[in-house]
């Protein structure tokens, strides 16, 4: 399939309805996704990005109905992660000389992946390619999300194509903004900035400030994943902006896991005790090994504060609990409160080291928790539910 976008411009990607896992195993993609390529037909003519390897073929068999590949003048690689570089190997065995036109760090990266000894034309920001009546202005993205990330602008049409940024794991035929479910569309442009960008965010504010600075007309944002932005496109920009700067929502979420229902009764105590101190927060509660952990991550990204509960299992925490926190602590979330609970029946170490790993994690842990002997009877769910409302009150 390819779809004309404008006189100049051709979609020929692949979208992936099938995809449930992205990453590996490491980002759950409920909506499917797609990988954009884009065909620009000026004096010259240009492919920017490719597929997914298992798309490879499909992919160039689809480009030559299109085209004959021997057209295509340069190719851009804005990214060199694989699902946007996969197909180049199988493109390249017909046109290997082609020039690919990418960062410094993106010919390096290329040959890591491929070990093949490309055409390849580092380029930085500011660098321009005449391709006719327009160009192609590159601006270097480095770190959003990869060291060799770029983004690629195309002056008359006025289209940024900003790669992996403002883009989305959302598979739909209707292709734009202005025709899809827009709350399904910003779960999913939340989903991927939360699970992907939070890291990143200091230079995501910084590289949309420098590309505002440019002033640039933007007619339509071509990412890509996902749809396209072409109805005001610019307020998927603003949204970032409001992520990139500590976003939060009125919200607290509360994630544990338990053995025989102790934590889990813990963690309802808890938000009964927020609730009755504080009625207009959101308050959300996950067993972490029960829930999808992007969706948690997600739910983490909104709040201004998390619990976290475990039951205490061989001196440590469950494996659930384990996991969602190594993630809480690689996206480096800023201005969060946290606090630990948990319940044990001897030894009772799970609330310290949850309680060690939230202060690594930097999020500002408001106390040194809570934890009670075996299932929580009256006295104790009343503990628990206090526990709740002191929370809420340093909220
Ligand atoms: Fe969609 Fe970073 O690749």
């Amino acid at each position: 399939m390819s779809f004309k976008i404008n006189d100049k411009v051709t979609w020929a990607g692949k979208i992936d309805w099938e995809l449930r896992r992205f990453h590996g195993e490491e980002y759950s993609t409920h909506k499917g996704s797609s990988y954009n390529s884009y065909l620009i037909r000026d004096k010259k003519t240009i492919l920017i990005d490719t597929v997914w390897k298992p798309f490879a073929k499909e992919f160039v068999d689809n480009l030559k109905k299109e085209i004959d590949l021997k057209e295509i003048d340069y190719i851009i690689a804005n990214h060199s992660e694989p699902d946007h570089s996969g197909a180049l190997p199988e493109l390249l065995k017909e046109i290997p000389n082609v020039p690919i036109y990418c960062t410094k760090s993106g010919a390096k990266l290329l040959k890591g992946h491929y070990h093949e000894d490309w055409n390849f034309v580092e380029v930085k920001t500011g660098d321009a390619l005449e391709i006719g009546e327009n160009k192609l202005i590159f601006v270097e993205a480095r770190m959003l999300h990869w060291p060799d990330s770029m983004f690629t602008y195309l002056t008359g049409e006025n289209i940024l194509f900003s790669n992996d940024a403002f883009g989305q794991h959302y598979a739909s035929e209707l292709m734009y903004n202005d025709y899809v479910d827009n709350a399904e569309l910003y779960q999913e442009v939340i989903k991927y900035y939360a699970n992907i960008l939070t890291p990143f965010s200091t230079l995501v504010e910084k590289k949309i400030d420098e590309v505002l600075s440019l002033n640039l007309p933007v007619n339509m944002i071509c990412p890509s994943h996902g749809i396209i932005w072409r109805d005001n496109p610019l307020q998927i920009v603003n949204k970032y902006l409001e992520y990139a700067r500590n976003y939060q929502e009125n919200q607290v979420t509360i994630i544990y896991d338990s053995m025989w229902n102790a934590t889990r009764r813990m963690a309802e105590m808890i938000a009964e005790g927020i609730k009755s101190a504080n009625s207009d927060i959101a308050i959300k509660i996950f067993n972490s090994s029960k829930s999808d952990k992007n969706d948690i991550i997600t739910e983490v990204f909104k709040s201004k504060a998390i619990l976290v509960g475990s039951s205490t299992i061989n001196k440590g925490i469950l494996s659930s609990t384990a996991g969602i926190l190594e993630m809480i602590k690689g996206l480096s979330f800023k201005n969060k409160k946290a606090a630990a609970f948990g319940s044990y029946g001897w030894g009772g170490e799970s609330v310290k080291i949850i309680t060690e790993e939230l202060n690594k994690a930097g999020l500002e842990v408001v106390n040194e928790g809570i934890r009670e002997l075996w299932y929580p009877g009256d006295e104790e769910a009343q503990r628990c539910k206090t526990f709740g409302e002191n929370f809420a009150k340093t909220l």
